[in-house]
């Protein structure tokens, strides 16, 4: 028996992802719907070998459906996604709109996946921001065995996370830079992102923090531990996919590197990629297309007590929204619906 699967914004970025993954995955699907805007109807994408022609999310009747997997923006989210959840049909999120209800569970499978117990309050399930998603699967077992107080992380985050809009103008911009008349001014990345670099991901807050930043602390506290302290600097940088972070952490207990490391190739979702000499440690072009989340770089730092430090590097299209989201579904099929 298989599950009747929508997924929305099928045309973008994160949904093909959703769409390959659930294939690749061999999710148990009995039926499955492709929805976008009204502008897409006519397209087509593919699930596996299938072409799914596209169906408009508007007017959409998600009765008797199992789970939608949303990827559009908070806004077409906050219009259907309780209507989908009304009708007995489950949401998993990828927008930040829910990321933050206490009474919608938001899940790393690796790290929390009992929290899908309170999935039955809004029948919603919230899907975390990319640049979390990669982070707390590092953290996690680390935390376990010597109990984080600090983080201070800063990210290098491709374009792709800004949607296909963000792709095409780095494409666009870089190469204008080259062909006269071609050239592309800014309009979804604040400043030029061709041969540049950004230190803005989403809107300032009050306090000089962007809402990227604040994403990062408040979810990790959300999804690993209330006491862990983070700091964040998000940076936008010119790579298509794939998103890097270094990430300085502070224990409470002592933690040599070589414990860290084995702990790490132990955990799920990770790849310890970390040689020290030229070239032993994970790139974005590398990790494009794959599910793990891949540390290198392990090393102590001397500067704090109990100090560790790591680069972490994946494809955010993957681990930080698509497969994600489709391990929640998993979870989802075989914790709950299977047994309801
Ligand atoms: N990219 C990442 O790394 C990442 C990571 C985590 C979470 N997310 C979140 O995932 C969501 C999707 O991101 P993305 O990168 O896939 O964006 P994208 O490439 O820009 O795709 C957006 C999708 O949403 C659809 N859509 C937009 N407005 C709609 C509306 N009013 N009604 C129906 N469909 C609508 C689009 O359909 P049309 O083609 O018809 O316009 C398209 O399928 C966003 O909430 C984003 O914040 C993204």
């Amino acid at each position: 028996m298989g599950y009747k699967v929508v997924v929305v914004g099928a045309t973008g970025n994160v949904g093909r992802e959703m769409l390959n993954i659930l294939d690749e995955r061999q999710f148990p699907v009995d039926e499955i719907a492709a929805l976008a805007s009204r502008k897409s109807l006519g397209t087509e994408v593919s699930f596996g070998d299938k072409t799914l022609k596209i169906r408009d999310l508007a007017t959409f009747d998600f009765t008797g459906w199992d789970m939608a997997l949303f990827a559009v923006g908070s806004e077409a989210t906050k219009e259907h996604a309780p209507r989908a959840a009304k009708s007995g049909c489950v949401v998993i999120d990828n927008s930040s709109l829910y990321r933050y209800d206490p009474e919608v569970p938001l899940i790393v499978p690796e790290v929390n996946a009992h929290a899908i117990e309170g999935v039955r309050r809004k029948n919603i399930i919230a899907n975390p921001n990319c640049s979390t998603a990669q982070m707390v699967v590092a953290l996690k077992p680390l935390h376990d065995r010597a109990r984080i107080r600090r983080v201070v992380v800063s990210t290098y985050q491709s374009v792709s996370g800004a949607g296909k809009e963000g792709m095409d103008e780095l494409w666009d911009q870089t190469k204008g830079m080259y062909v006269p008349g071609q050239e592309r001014a800014p309009d979804k990345f604040q400043k030029q992102i061709a041969f540049n670099i950004i230190p803005q991901i989403d809107v300032f807050m009050e306090d000089g923090m962007t809402k990227e930043e604040w994403k990062m602390v408040a979810e990790t506290k959300k999804i690993v531990d209330p006491s862990i302290k983070v700091t964040a600097t998000c940076v936008r940088v010119p790579v298509f996919v794939g998103h890097c972070e270094a990430i300085n952490i502070e224990f409470e207990d002592f933690l040599d590197e070589d414990e860290a490391r084995d702990i790490l190739r132990q955990a799920p979702g990770i790849m310890v990629v970390d040689k020290r000499e030229a070239g032993g440690y994970a790139t974005p072009v590398e990790c494009v297309g794959d599910y793990a989340t891949f540390i290198s770089r392990i090393r102590e730092d001397w500067t704090i007590e109990n100090g560790l430090n790591l680069w972490c590097v994946s494809d955010n299209l993957r681990k930080g929204a698509a497969l994600n989201a489709v391990q929640i579904a998993e979870v989802l099929g075989n914790r709950v619906l299977q047994h309801a």
